[in-house]
């Protein structure tokens, strides 16, 4: 997919030359055309960079790839317009680099496209629902288009446009670049452009929450993200990130989503995608990818592209977002990004900030954390991005800049731990170290739907982890035994909790994902017995018999019993109720 915007070239721009190449920095000479951050053809290859500063009669460009055999006097082209990405079919299920140009896998490696770009040539299949005569203003619906797989995507008239459809192209199929519509004399095609950095304009922002359901329990459970929320994951090098992440692209609820590969490992990429493709959905029966845009800036790849790839997928899942979907956004990892900008500053020369960082490290972040949100679309219909940011800050240091500033402006964090990663509790999201400010409104939510339990599970789950964690430095210290019984079986609730309800296998085909009914009815479970168990010893039978019991019945429900089988796990509970006997 050729992002570049400005390839049926203005008339009169000047083609200029280039004067210096170090590196990724390429000076030309000042044609009169070139704005800041507009993209420039380096040489006869036309190598595309971005415009980073113009001084004098000298433009400095930073370049989107290698500039080996780039000479001075070579011409220099500005395209007279920003770094665009072309929005049409062919997104879904493919696989792109920061550019949005495709990407093939061959093994263990992603490698760049050919240059010639399939999905420009390949027809789709247009069916429009607008006549002639009919108004229409911005967001409306004038057709729609069959891409592979489940998602249906639509022709939308342009933000700034509206009247009369003056011209509709019959149901029939087109490339990509096929004017379908003229709408007030404005031609609308198949694909669109839209200028990366730039937020695509809504109607409205807000909106009564709704839960995106990860099927990860300790999310949905505890610190659940609404639909258009936002969420940054720190943790240190190997706690799960990654692993996380996957899953929730693999599961969650959303009908697209789009996972950018930042500066991680190629393999890690090639391996998702496999992934990916091989997988079914389970909510529509066809393939999982077939609903994932895959934008990969691995660590092997020019770091102008990684440090684009992050807008360009926001503008991807805004684009899907305006359809009226819901779309998930994960970025894997921020912090590879922002060491991006932060060699951008080094090389240009900025007057370095916190820790080398260029002083807008903070607005970036935030400027990327703005473009989620719950939003009604030009046209009228709800859509959302929601943002999920993985954060590796060096060394596991969460006081870092690009830590402390995301966590400012994110919604959610779930914050893997060290020590339960070593400990090899999975997902391991920290209870103490995470928060969701979306908890709350969904509480209220939920409550006036009918389910006011959802709040108090949560608000009980929460008090036994931590009345176990405060437990768990006076066990240290002077051993279980030294406790009294009721606090032993405190010190019990506590496991019951991380091993029958918070853990969960990427590994098990039952555990890997988990219906929202099932994680309901284990934690109820898990609830329960733990009640019994505090009945059962204030009624005098001693901590140490209730603790040697076989828990075993509700500990591996989450891994013996189907993804959604509640009525599997109520029967559990109740083979778990009676082995411990009623209260005496
Ligand atoms: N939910 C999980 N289930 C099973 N294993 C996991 C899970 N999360 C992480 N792991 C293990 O931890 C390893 C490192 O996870 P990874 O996501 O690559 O870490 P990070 O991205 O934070 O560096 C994985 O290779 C896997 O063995
Ligand atoms: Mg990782």
């Amino acid at each position: 997919m050729v992002a570049v915007s400005g390839s049926d070239e203005a008339p009169g721009r000047r083609p200029s030359r280039v004067l210096r190449v170090a590196g990724p920095l390429v000076e030309t000479e000042y044609a009169g055309d070139t704005a800041m951050y507009d993209v420039v053809s380096l040489g006869p290859s036309g190598i595309p960079g971005e415009v980073v500063s113009i001084s004098g009669d000298v433009v400095t460009a930073q370049s989107y790839e290698y500039t080996g055999g780039l000479t001075p006097g070579d011409e220099a082209r500005s395209q007279g317009a920003p770094l665009s990405a072309t929005l049409g079919p062919g997104l879904l299920g493919g696989v792109f680099d920061g550019l949005l140009r495709p990407l093939s896998g061959s093994g263990d490696w992603l490698l760049p496209g050919a240059a010639r770009d399939r999905d420009t040539e390949r027809e789709w299949s247009f069916v429009p629902t607008t006549g002639e005569g009919e108004h229409v203003a911005e967001g409306g619906v004038l057709g729609e288009i069959r891409d592979r797989g489940p998602v249906r995507l639509r022709v939308l008239v342009p933000p700034g446009v509206s009247g009369a459809v003056e011209r509709i192209a019959p149901r029939g199929g087109y490339p990509r670049d096929a004017v379908v519509a003229v709408v007030g004399g404005t031609e609308v095609r198949i694909a669109t452009s839209w200028p990366v950095r730039r937020p695509r304009p809504v109607r409205a922002r807000g909106g009564g929450p709704e839960a995106l359901h990860t099927g990860q329990r300790v999310i949905d459970l505890l610190f659940p993200v609404a639909h258009g929320g936002t969420v940054a994951v720190p943790g240190g090098f190997g706690t799960g990130k990654t692993m996380l992440l996957q899953q929730i692209a693999k599961w969650c609820d959303a009908d697209v989503i789009v996972y950018v590969g930042c500066g991680e490992r190629g393999n890690e990429m090639a391996d998702v995608i496999a992934e990916l493709s091989a997988l079914e959905d389970p909510r529509t029966g066809g393939r999982l990818a077939e609903r994932t845009v895959t934008i990969a800036n691995t660590s092997n790849m020019p770091l102008m592209a990684r440090e684009a790839g992050i807008h360009t997928g926001a503008t991807v899942a805004e684009y899907f977002r305006d359809m009226g979907l819901d779309t998930v956004l994960i970025a894997d990892s921020t912090s590879r990004w922002a060491e991006a900008l932060r060699e951008f500053a080094s090389r240009t020369g900025a007057l370095p900030a916190e820790e080398g960082y260029p002083a807008g490290l903070a607005s970036a972040i935030a400027a990327f954390y703005e473009r989620a949100g719950a939003v009604t679309t030009l046209g009228g219909d709800r859509g959302s991005v929601t943002v999920i940011g993985a954060v590796s800050p060096p060394g596991g240091d969460l006081t870092e800049p690009v830590t402390a500033h995301t966590e400012r402006f994110v919604r959610c964090v779930w914050s893997l731990d060290r020590d339960l990663a070593y400990a090899r509790h999975y997902p391991a999201v920290s209870w103490a170290g995470s928060f969701s400010r979306d908890a709350a409104p969904l509480a209220a939510r939920r409550a006036a739907a009918g389910d006011p339990a959802w709040s108090t599970r949560r608000d009980r789950l929460s008090a036994v982890l931590a009345e176990a964690d405060r437990l768990a430095d006076l066990v240290d210290l002077v051993g279980i035994t030294a406790l009294p019984d009721s606090e032993r079986v405190s010190v019990l609730a506590g496991r019951l909790v991380r091993e029958g309800v918070l853990q969960q296998s990427a590994l098990s085909a039952n555990d890997a994902y988990c219906g929202p009914d099932k994680a309901a009815a284990l934690a109820d479970a898990v609830l329960a017995v733990i009640d019994r168990c505090r009945e059962r010893v204030a009624s005098g039978v001693p901590a140490a018999t209730v603790e040697a019991t076989d828990f075993g019945p509700v500990l591996r429900a989450r891994e013996e019993v189907g993804p959604y089988d509640t009525a599997g796990v109520t029967a559990r509970r109740e083979t778990m109720l009676a082995r411990l006997g009623e209260p005496r």
